[in-house]
């Protein structure tokens, strides 16, 4: 356990002795509703208690708290009742993408994410949806696909309208976001680079499937000035002035060498904000050297990304048009990095034993603070 120990107090002296940010209290209320920041009870109380304090969504009281989902582990335990009891938003991490939903054209299988909605609805916790327009998730016989265009566009717009208006309709208000493009500007659209202002008609799409979810952009290097950033402005500002877009995601897929300061992170936010847009950090991770991929080779590394944890969600909550907090993943248990990024790992809150890491007190203490104010 982490509890107790050096590194937990040494995390203590790091956090106490640090200068804050002066974040005042915002409102984020906007076209997403406040998230109600009482759990309800699991089915299974007894098995849901994760010690040492408060769970994050109950401090998290103007502010999505979420992660990603491995649907594989659901029912699974401590799993489900850490998601339960710490978040109030999550996002299936794989089986909303069009690769598992319509494996086989014409062939829509939900069951998998209707398992993460039902979960979600029965713990009152919201959900982003999607990616539903990725290049990396087109399934093979997409890939292989050699229609015209005009039947490339209508998949596309099937697709969309036809998973959007599942959820609206069988599950209604569980979803309330919808991340209906990811990474166009950096991995490109795949085969829907064929259909006409591809982009610019998913949205539309979306929009029309149903206007009452906030509907996002997302992508990675977009947290900072550079070239990316300005690739994704140039995409939404036109979107947003059409009515099309509401928020931008920020993957926000860490490391110890790579990681942006919260000045230039803020920045970022804020100049989306000025156009009216918001931000979502939608995929957070904070990777550390490590050999076996869940335990950092410098246990020290734990403190830096402790103060990472807690230094961005409290720029995200210091920032008024920041509006969820997404971690992919929460637990080292369940974590991409390992098998993606070889040499490098322990990039959530808990650990592999589902003990929380100083990361996860640097969150809390975050949220504490601003629940305090
Ligand atoms: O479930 C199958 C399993 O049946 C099969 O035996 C095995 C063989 O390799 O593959 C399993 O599927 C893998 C899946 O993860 C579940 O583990 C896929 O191969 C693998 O490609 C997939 O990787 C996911 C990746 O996106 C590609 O979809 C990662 O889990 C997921 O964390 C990652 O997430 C992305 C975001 O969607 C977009 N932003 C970047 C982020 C990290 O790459």
């Amino acid at each position: 356990m982490v509890r107790g120990s050096v590194q937990m107090k040494k995390l203590l002296v790091v956090l106490s002795g640090l200068v804050l940010f002066g974040c005042s209290e915002q409102s984020r209320l906007s076209s997403t509703p406040t998230p109600n920041a009482a759990p309800r009870a699991t089915p299974n109380p007894g098995s849901n208690q994760t010690p040492g304090g408060p769970g994050l969504r109950s401090l998290a009281k103007h502010l999505y708290i979420g992660t990603g989902v491995a649907a594989p582990a659901l029912g699974t335990e401590p799993y489900t009742s850490t998601l339960a009891n710490e978040y109030n938003m999550a996002i299936a991490e794989n089986v909303g993408k069009m690769r598992a939903v319509e494996a086989r054209e014409g062939v829509f299988d939900f069951e998998a994410q209707d398992a993460l909605v039902r979960f979600a609805t029965v713990h009152n916790m919201k959900m982003q949806g999607g990616p539903l327009i990725w290049a990396p998730a087109i399934p093979d016989w997409m890939n292989e696909y050699r229609g015209n265009t005009a039947e490339l566009t209508s998949i596309m717009t099937t697709y969309i309208t036809t998973v959007m208006q599942h959820y609206s309709t069988k599950f209604p208000g569980v979803i309330i976001a919808w991340e209906v493009v990811n990474e166009a500007t950096t991995s490109g659209l795949g085969v829907f680079s064929a259909v006409p202002n591809c982009v610019e008609l998913a949205f539309r799409t979306a929009r029309a499937a149903d206007p009452n979810v906030a509907l996002f952009y997302n992508d990675y290097g977009d947290e900072t000035s550079g070239g990316t950033a300005t690739k994704v402005h140039n995409l939404v500002a036109p979107l947003k002035q059409k009515g099309l877009v509401d928020a931008v995601g920020f993957q926000s897929h860490f490391a110890t060498h790579n990681a942006p300061t919260m000045s230039a992170i803020k920045a970022a936010m804020e100049s989306l904000g000025a156009i009216g847009l918001d931000v979502y950090v939608t995929e957070f991770d904070f990777s550390l050297p490590s050999a076996n991929g869940t335990t950092p080779d410098n246990p020290d590394d734990l403190l830096t990304q402790a103060t990472y944890y807690r230094d961005y969600l409290e720029t995200c909550m210091a920032t008024p048009n920041c509006k969820q907090f997404i971690t992919w993943g929460f637990t080292d248990a369940h974590s991409w990095i390992p098998k993606f990024r070889k040499g490098s790992g322990a990039a959530l809150p808990f650990d592999v034993n589902y003990n929380k890491k100083p990361a996860y007190y640097g969150m809390q203490d975050a949220l504490s603070r601003a629940a305090a104010r």
